[in-house]
């Protein structure tokens, strides 16, 4: 079942297994660099996984579409089984219970609150595919218990809280894997390093597109919630109001839950970016201008967005929206094959504008082109679906206490970009000036209040971590 149908479909999930075996066949020299060139974390108060043949337990938390995929593929890897799948849905789960069982030899215990795995000192690490608005408290009572994650994408739902996250990961030792899994591909370390190397010249400009297609929101009454189903436990963090399916099924354009499209695939587009420009800071300020073009529906996150970063040096915009189905992502034989896309009906591209050359990029491995005048490629590295090297390298990270490619500080970073165009449109569609060694903006006080939620008190994100 297609949770969010009005929105983007997420990305189509990496179909076979992935052995370690494969994965070392295959990570090419980039891949290594990423990693090399992170640096190895501090031994924490208790790895239980020690040698490659000690086993890692894990325990996955949101056992939907994506959750599923993570379980698969990681529970295929050498030394890895999952003691728990948490979901608060009945419904959900059963799929990959099944396909646990018969990889490990050994059922999977269902439970229904996330504490229990926290609680449980055989647990080594967390995977968390819940709907955005649990990210963060999920990470933060993770990381206190001494459990390394995998944290679904956008990894936050503000600023703030992708603060918390980070400062959470660092002050517990743990290991933060955000679901930004193109950094883990090789075709991304070579667009970061031909960058650096200036052959494009300087960057003066990058266009950024998430421009999907979609279908007309349609609200929906509250009702009661499926029989069985906690809608408390499923807001969590966020506002208590009526069990409402639209809200359940689709929570991705409502603000409390994700913040549409631009926090959906837009998120891997502007952190792709951020990577291979050498992850630069915070912008200095940020311009969001959009509406409900296309089908004007009432729904609140909007259709369509078009945000303007300033960076200082160089400028960057992002357009994102579902309304240009004429537009697509990059077929299978673009990421898993050899073909080239067609880059200008290409949704998901990127194009990074140098004073030599120019730049398309594409993720889902699509890989890289340099172009200059006449259309003439000089150069380019055709990449394929990242997810085969992000969950290995997630694995390898437990065992080795190395920062993962991912690592939640370049990616609340890439966060708070979503986070600051959604604050800009929200206030009225004005420039916010961003103090990015505060994370604070210094024009607009309303901008301000978005930084952080408003918590329900038994979840509550804490201040102190
Ligand atoms: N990296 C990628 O390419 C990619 C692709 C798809 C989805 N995602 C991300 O993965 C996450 C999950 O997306 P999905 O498409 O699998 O959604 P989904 O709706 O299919 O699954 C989410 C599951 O989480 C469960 N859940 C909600 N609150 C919970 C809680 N407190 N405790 C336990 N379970 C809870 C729900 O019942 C549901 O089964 C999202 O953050 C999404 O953005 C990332």
């Amino acid at each position: 079942m297609n949770p969010h149908p009005p929105m983007s479909s997420s990305d189509p999930q990496l179909p076979q297994a992935v052995t370690r075996r494969r994965f070392l066949q295959s990570s090419g020299k980039s891949a290594v660099t990423v990693a090399a060139g992170a640096a190895a974390l501090s031994v924490p108060q208790r790895v239980r996984a020690q040698s490659p043949s000690d086993t890692i337990v894990l325990a996955l938390i949101g056992a939907g579409g994506r959750g599923a995929v993570h379980a698969s593929n990681m529970a295929r890897l050498p030394g890895v089984e999952f003691k728990y799948v948490c979901d608060i849905w009945p419904e959900r789960g059963a799929g990959i219970m099944a396909d646990l069982t018969s990889v490990q030899k050994r059922a999977p215990q269902r439970i229904s609150d996330m504490q229990v795995a926290f609680d449980d000192k055989d647990v080594d690490a967390v995977v968390i595919a819940t709907p955005e608005h649990w990210h963060a408290l999920a990470t933060v009572r993770a990381c206190q218990a001494g459990k390394d994650v995998y944290v679904e994408k956008n990894p936050s739902n503000s600023i703030w809280e992708g603060r918390q996250m980070l400062k959470a990961a660092r002050k517990y030792q743990r290991i933060v894997q955000v679901g930004f899994q193109n950094r883990s591909g090789p075709y991304a370390a070579s667009a970061r390093d031909y960058i650096a190397s200036g052959k494009l010249g300087r960057i003066v400009h990058v266009k950024v597109y998430n421009m999907l297609d979609g279908s007309k929101w349609e609200p929906q009454p509250d009702s009661d919630p499926p029989a069985g189903f906690n809608w408390d436990a499923w807001l969590g963090p966020a506002p208590a109001v009526p069990y409402n399916p639209g809200r359940h099924l689709n929570w991705h354009p409502w603000w409390d839950y994700k913040g549409g499209t631009l926090a959906d695939d837009g998120s891997h587009q502007l952190d792709l970016t951020r990577m291979v420009l050498g992850d630069p800071a915070h912008p200095k300020s940020v311009l969001c201008i959009g509406g409900n073009y296309a089908f004007q529906s009432k729904r609140e996150v909007p259709e369509f967005q078009c945000i303007t970063y300033d960076y200082g040096d160089f400028s960057m915009t992002c357009e994102s929206g579902n309304a240009t189905g004429y537009l697509r992502k990059f077929p299978g034989e673009v990421r898993f094959g050899t073909q080239w896309p067609h880059w200008p009906t290409s949704a998901t591209r990127v194009e990074i504008y140098g004073t030599k050359a120019m730049m398309y990029l594409g993720r889902h491995g699509c890989g890289w082109q340099v172009i200059v005048e006449g259309g003439k490629v000089i150069d380019q590295d055709k990449g394929y679906f990242p997810d085969k090297w992000h969950q290995p390298n997630f694995i390898d990270c437990l065992r080795s206490r190395a920062q993962p490619n991912a690592d939640i500080e370049q990616a609340h970073h890439s966060a708070c970009l979503v986070h600051l165009a959604n604050a800009s449109y929200r206030v009225g569609q004005k420039q916010l000036m961003f103090d990015g060694a505060a994370e604070r903006f210094t024009n607009n006080d309303e901008a301000n209040a978005l930084l952080r939620p408003a918590y329900r008190d038994h979840y509550r994100l804490p201040d102190e971590v």
